[in-house]
C-alpha cells in the first residue's frame, strides 16, 4: 500500500510553497522509535530547530525523538541538520536529501534549516493516511524568490490575545512567511502599553469596533509575541498608524487634539476623520515617546507608521508631519515603512512603501523616489475581502477575491514602473472590522494564505493555478485534521485524493 501510494503522488508530494528544484532521491525513509535528530555541534539556534522538528515528528514516530550532537558521520536512520557553505542557497535556502537511511538537511543559516523543517513536516503530513511516518526519496534545493513574505493582522479593530497571535504565527511559519505586521493602533483601539503615555492602553485599549474584543498587550506580552515569532524566523513589524486613524489616542489625551477636547472612543467603521495636530509641538513629543518605547521593545529593524487615509489633514500638513516623523524614526535606528500615501511626500533613502490601493499613482510616486516597495494590492492581497457575494464575514470595497484570484497575480506585475529590484516582496493583509474569533480569522485566511506564501517564495515559472489547486486540496486534508475552519471554495477539489 505504501509503495503504491508513493507512486501515485507527484514528486515531493504536495508542497506549498512549491520548491525551486525537486529531484527523485533514493528513499523512502521511515521514522522508527530509534530515529534520532542529529545536529553538528553545540549551537543553541540549531538545537532549538532540532527540538522543534522533534516536537513535529513526535506524533508520527510514536515517541519523542532524541536530539543529539554528533561530530562524526551521522548514525544510520537519523535526520541530520547541518550548516555549511552553499552559495546557491542564500540566507534562507536549504537542501534536503531523503535517502533510505538518512535524511540530510543543510543550509547556510539556521533560518534555512527552519524552512527545511517545515518542508519535512509537509512531506510527512502528506504521507499515507494513518500509516507509518514514511517519506519518499527526494532531493530538494529551495530558496525564496522574495525577502519579504509578510502578513498583517489588525489587532486594533478587534483585539487578539497573545495565544491567538501565537496561533497566527504558527500558521505563517508553516508556510515560510518571515514577517508579521501587527497593526497596533487605529480609531477603535490602542493595543500596546506605552509607559510614558499609559492612558493610550488603559483608555484607548478599552475600545474596539462594535461587537469586537478590546484589550492591549503589556510590554512583556508584546515581547513574548516578538520572541515567539523570532523562534519561527518571523520578524515582527509593529505599526502605529499616524497621523490619521488616531481616535483611540485622541480620546486618551485631550491635549493631543487640535482644540484640546478629547473625542469619545469610536466603534464605527468609517475612516479618514481623525488626525493628530501637525501644528502642535506636543504631537512630535508624543510620537517620539511612543516610537522610542516601541523601538526599544522591537529587535526587528522596522517601524511601520501607517500614513494611510489621512483625509482630515491637508497635503501641506501631511507633508509637515511626515518631514518631522522621518528624523524621529531615523534617530531610533529603524527603517520606516508606510502605506502608499507616504510616497507623495519626500522620503528619506531606505524608506519602504507598502502599496495597497491606487497602485498606479502610489507605485509611480514610489518608483520616482527610488524607494523599495512591498506589494499588498487590496484587490488581490486583502484577506478581509469576501470570497463571493455569499461570504458572511468580510468586506467588499476592493472586490470579491476568489481563492484563484488571490493566487493568480504577481508582485512584479502590479505596476510596470516599479523596477524589479525595488520589489521587496508581498504582504497579505487582514483587517478585522468583521472578524472576532480565531474561527473567523481562519475562514478568511485559509485557503488564501497558502497562495500568498507561494507567490512570495516560489519562482514565477513554477506556478500554475491548475496544478496548485490539487496541492491545495491536499493541504485542506491537513487543515481538517488540525480543525482549522478553512473555506471550502468550489474551485478546489477538496475531496479528491490525488
Ligand atoms: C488601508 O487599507 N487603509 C491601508
Amino acid at each position: 500500500m505504501n509503495s503504491n501510494y508513493l507512486q501515485r503522488q507527484p514528486l515531493a508530494g504536495n508542497l506549498i510553497p512549491k520548491p525551486v528544484r525537486v529531484e527523485k532521491g533514493k528513499g523512502p525513509f521511515s521514522l522508527t522509535p530509534k530515529t534520532e535528530i542529529v545536529i553538528p555541534a553545540e549551537s543553541p539556534a540549531i538545537g532549538e530547530i532540532g527540538a522543534q522538528l522533534a516536537a513535529i515528528l513526535a506524533p508520527l514516530g510514536g515517541t519523542p525523538l532524541k536530539v543529539s550532537v554528533c561530530s562524526g558521520p551521522p548514525p544510520e536512520g537519523s535526520i541530520c541538520l547541518n550548516t555549511g557553505s552553499y552559495p546557491q542557497l542564500g540566507a534562507e535556502g536549504y537542501r534536503l536529501e531523503v535517502g533510505p537511511n538518512l535524511v540530510s538537511l543543510s543550509a547556510n543559516e539556521p533560518g534555512g534549516l527552519f524552512y527545511g523543517v517545515q518542508t519535512i513536516k509537509q512531506l510527512f503530513s502528506s504521507g499515507p493516511k494513518g500509516g507509518p511516518g514514511l517519506i519518499e526519496g527526494v532531493i530538494i534545493e529551495d530558496f525564496p524568490r522574495f525577502s519579504w513574505r509578510g502578513a498583517m493582522l489588525d489587532v486594533a479593530r478587534n483585539f487578539f490575545s497573545v495565544q491567538d497571535v501565537k496561533g497566527f504565527i504558527r500558521y505563517l511559519a508553516a508556510y515560510k512567511f518571515n514577517r508579521l505586521h501587527l497593526h497596533l493602533s487605529n480609531d477603535q483601539g490602542w493595543r500596546i502599553m506605552i509607559n510614558s503615555w499609559p492612558n493610550l492602553a488603559l483608555h484607548g485599549g478599552s475600545g474596539a469596533v462594535s461587537g469586537g474584543r478590546s484589550g492591549y498587550y503589556s510590554q512583556e506580552e508584546y515581547s513574548e509575541i516578538v520572541a515567539y515569532a523570532q523562534s519561527k524566523q518571523i520578524i515582527v513589524v509593529p505599526e502605529i498608524d499616524l497621523p490619521g486613524h488616531t481616535t483611540a489616542a485622541l480620546a486618551s489625551y485631550p491635549e493631543l487634539n487640535r482644540k484640546g477636547i478629547a473625542p469619545p472612543l469610536y466603534s464605527g467603521t468609517e475612516v479618514g476623520f481623525s488626525s493628530l495636530a501637525p501644528e502642535k509641538d506636543l504631537t512630535y513629543r508624543f510620537v517620539s515617546d511612543v516610537l522610542e518605547e516601541l523601538a526599544a521593545l522591537t529587535p526587528g529593524p522596522y517601524l511601520h507608521v501607517g500614513g494611510d487615509e489621512a483625509l482630515s489633514t491637508t497635503p501641506e500638513e501631511y507633508e509637515i508631519f511626515m518631514s518631522q516623523l522621518q528624523p524621529i524614526v531615523a534617530r531610533l535606528g529603524k527603517t520606516m515603512i508606510g502605506w502608499g500615501e507616504i510616497a507623495h511626500t519626500p522620503l528619506q533613502a531606505g524608506t519602504i512603501v507598502q502599496i495597497w490601493r491606487r497602485e498606479e499613482i502610489d507605485a509611480k510616486k514610489a518608483a520616482a523616489q527610488g524607494v523599495q516597495v512591498i506589494m499588498s494590492p487590496a484587490y488581490r492581497a486583502y484577506m478581509d475581502m469576501k470570497y463571493n457575494e455569499s461570504t458572511k464575514l468580510g468586506l467588499s470595497w476592493a472586490g470579491l477575491i476568489k481563492v484563484e484570484d488571490a493566487y493568480n497575480w504577481d508582485p512584479a506585475e502590479v505596476h510596470a514602473l516599479v523596477p524589479q529590484n525595488k520589489i521587496l516582496g508581498v504582504e497579505a493583509v487582514l483587517w478585522t472590522e468583521t472578524i472576532r474569533t480565531m474561527a473567523d480569522l481562519e475562514n478568511m485566511v485559509f485557503p488564501r494564505l497558502a497562495g500568498y506564501a507561494e507567490i512570495g517564495w516560489s519562482p514565477r515559472k513554477n506556478r500554475s493555478w491548475e496544478e496548485y489547486r490539487y496541492r491545495l486540496a491536499a493541504h485542506g486534508r491537513s487543515w481538517e485534521k488540525e480543525n482549522i475552519n478553512f473555506y471550502r471554495c468550489p474551485e478546489v477539489p477538496w475531496g479528491e485524493q490525488v
